[in-house]
């Protein structure tokens, strides 16, 4: 930017492209360097950065922050601020049409888990719960169609849906799964979207107890028959939904990826339980639940 005194940048990509786009903006405008603005607020508005998605997951086009990894510590850590959100999303699905079905997959899932996230963390608003269960809906009812058929429509609101789930947990927030997925991703460097969709279904079996009511609404919005059940039995019955849903899909299991190290896990459950959004999921997971959430997902 320096070099061609650039005053816009234009982000074309995924979510590491424009939070990538959102740091140099920001540090163009506050100086220093990606590490001195993590969790601290921004001197000034970050240079304008318009975004234009090409996957269907992150909604970093219209988010408030950034997330980074700090290869030192191996984890992500965030700039997250206002004054750095884009000032203009272009969401096209025409730009999803060539992604790989297994793209279109987990960062769909990614987007279910923003949307899920949001709705049942415990900062959402009744703004933020709107957007998010319209997400849902619109997710599953579409995702499949759009990864294996690439159905016109149901690319186009499965890439709506994405930008909304955006919305909703910039607003709010996102909860256990980012927590997991945001550690397993620094160490590993595995994608996003999958390790999302990996974890999704054990950890709203485990946070459901936190509040029921709202799991059991987010299963009715995913098509679940939920008529004559408590709501446990109906917030359940939404975890098996995404389960199958996974399945469907072909999300690849904990695993079947050789850098996984079960040795590893102690210290990325430690690093869960202490990663930002653990205070707001339903229920705040000590180090010992993480440990056993992933060692039930690593053996299925
Ligand atoms: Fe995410």
């Amino acid at each position: 930017m320096k070099e061609v005194n650039a005053d816009v940048l234009v982000a074309v990509g995924g979510g590491s492209t424009m939070d990538t786009a959102k740091t140099i903006a920001t540090i163009m405008t506050n100086g220093g360097c990606s590490r001195d603005w993590f969790d601290v607020k921004l001197d000034a508005q970050s240079a304008p950065v318009i975004c234009v998605p090409t996957t269907c997951g992150t909604g970093s086009e219209v988010t408030f922050n950034a997330v980074i990894t700090n290869s030192d510590t191996r984890l992500k850590a965030n700039i997250f601020d206002p004054k750095c959100a884009p000032v203009l999303a272009l969401v096209d699905p025409e730009l999803i049409k060539k992604l790989p079905a297994s793209m279109v997959s987990s960062t769909g899932i990614d987007a279910l888990t923003h949307a899920i996230e949001a709705y049942v963390c415990t900062v959402a608003t009744p703004i933020t719960d709107a957007i998010a269960i319209k997400a849902v809906k619109l997710i599953v009812e579409n995702i499949v169609k759009a990864a294996k058929k690439k159905d016109d429509t149901a690319l186009s609101n499965v890439m709506l849906a994405s930008m909304m789930a955006g919305m909703a947990f910039g607003n709010a927030d996102t909860a256990g799964v980012h927590c997991i997925a945001e550690c397993f991703g620094g160490f590993y460097d595995i994608p996003h979207g999958v390790t999302n969709s990996i974890f999704l279904a054990e950890v709203s079996e485990f946070s459901m107890p936190g509040n029921p009511k709202k799991y059991a609404e987010v299963a009715e919005a995913m098509g679940v028959e939920i008529k004559g059940l408590s709501d446990k039995e109906a917030a359940l019955k939404g975890v098996e939904k995404i389960r199958e849903l996974c399945d469907e899909l072909e999300i690849p299991k904990l695993n079947t990826f050789d850098a996984i190290d079960p040795e590893d896990f102690e210290h990325l459950a430690e690093a869960s339980s202490l990663h930002c959004c653990n205070e707001h999921n339903p229920i705040e997971a000590t180090k010992e639940q993480y440990l056993a959430i992933f060692e039930k997902v690593y053996n299925e």
